[in-house]
């Protein structure tokens, strides 16, 4: 068997096939199922791109209506989730709410035969906001609120429920639906090569989105959008923005939401939910202060360090103007990847194999036996 060398982080390694989205073929460009991200932003729906990514081809218009019905259906919380949630105290983080949902239903819902992977992620996607929303207001104000918003789209349920409000800005939901979309898949990154790893055992379809929720906390993946609005929210003014970067380089640390493994130049998610990000700053409720500071710092990164802004840095300013809490963040991206973990799950059981790398070993050399008795003598 031949071994190639271990690369740090496995960085160039292609780790398998897939059908799925090109990320940075040739260094730029992501296209879901062959469609460029910028076609599938502007002029699609993500519930369009959720049947996409899981069946892969976009719906036609009575595929569309079946999805938003099943949608609609699926988003009711059951009630024995719900005396959980219940009990879970409202210091607790989102993405710990998130995996024990998925959790959860993986017992009141198991996964019991093969063919049910549609039917499984369309009920994550669908329950995981109005459960973690329920949770956020019971622990909260002690409110039990009603999931069901009727027809809405995912992402205007979401808001609903967040905001209670029966009522939402078009350019809101609309900003909120693009990021779902941009969130929605991205090949092999570490969330969901940790579910194909944990599918590859031939595990259940839950413990592989458990796996992958886990995975995606982290900063240097998903919860860098959340980082990211942690350190921009104090920063008022320009001044303030350099005398934070001035301090972050001196300290060679760094700044979440730059930086790709991938795109070396250009994440082309960035400058859509940019786009999205500065309409917002311009409307009634936007923070245009937080614009500037971030465009500035965008610039600096850039002229200073070639370092380029990830999704992650303008989804922050994005979901912050459109009113929702900071730890909320990386839970949206949940919701919002569970396609990609969907599509990915059903693309390795429909070939697989387990993955079982090895490792290049560095440890000792081959010892010699000691008995305990002769330990405390013996040099180690
Ligand atoms: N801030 C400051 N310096 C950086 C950053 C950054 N955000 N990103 C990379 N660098 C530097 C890094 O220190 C290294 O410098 P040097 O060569 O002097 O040691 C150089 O750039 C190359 O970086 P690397 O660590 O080899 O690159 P990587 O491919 O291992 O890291 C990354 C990719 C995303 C982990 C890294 O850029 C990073 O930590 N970024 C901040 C966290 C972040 O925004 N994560 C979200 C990633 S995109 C969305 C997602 O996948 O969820």
């Amino acid at each position: 068997m031949s071994e190639k060398k271990a690369a740090g982080g496995l960085q160039g390694i292609v780790a398998g096939q897939s059908a799925i989205s090109t990320v940075g073929v040739g260094g730029i460009g992501l296209n879901y199922r062959g469609y460029d991200i910028n076609d599938l932003a502007y002029k699609c729906s993500f519930e369009e791109v959720t049947y996409l990514l899981l069946k892969g081809h976009l719906p036609n218009q009575q595929q569309l209506n079946e999805l938003k019905t099943l949608i609609q259906q699926k988003r009711q919380i059951p009630c024995k989730l719900k005396q959980i949630l219940e009990t879970l105290p409202k210091e607790s983080h989102p993405m710990d709410i998130m995996r024990t949902v998925a959790s959860i239903v993986g017992i009141l819902e198991p996964e019991t035969k093969s063919g049910q992977e549609y039917e499984i992620s369309i009920r994550l996607i669908s329950l995981f906001g109005p459960a973690l929303l329920y949770w956020y207001h019971y622990s909260n104000t002690g409110i039990k609120i009603n999931e069901n918003t009727g027809k809405d789209s995912i992402a205007e349920n979401f808001l609903k429920l967040y905001h209670l409000k029966s009522e939402i800005d078009p350019l809101v939901i609309k900003t909120f639906d693009v990021s779902l979309i941009l969130y929605a898949e991205h090949d092999f990154a570490a969330s969901t090569f940790a579910a194909r790893v944990t599918v590859s055992t031939l595990s259940d379809f839950y413990s592989g989105i458990t796996t992958a929720i886990g995975t995606l906390r982290g900063p240097l993946h998903g919860g860098a959008n959340e980082a990211a609005m942690q350190y921009l929210e104090p920063l008022r003014s320009i001044p303030q923005a350099d005398q934070f970067l001035n301090s972050r380089y001196q300290s060679k640390q760094l700044i979440m939401g730059f930086g790709h493994r991938v795109y070396k130049m250009e994440d082309p998610r960035s400058p859509i939910i940019k786009d999205f990000s500065l309409q917002l700053s311009k409307t009634a409720n936007g923070d245009p202060t937080l614009l500037a500071v971030s465009q500035h710092i965008e610039k600096r990164m850039i002229e200073e360090k070639k370092i380029y802004p990830n999704l992650d840095f303008y989804s922050a300013s994005a979901y912050k103007q459109c009113g929702v809490p900071t730890p909320m963040f990386t839970a949206i991206f949940v919701i919002s990847r569970m396609t990609g973990w969907g599509g990915h799950i059903i693309e390795q059981r429909s070939n697989n194999k387990l993955m079982r790398p090895v490792s290049e070993y560095t440890g000792p050399a081959k010892k010699q036996f000691v008995p305990i008795e002769m330990r405390n003598k013996a040099n180690l």
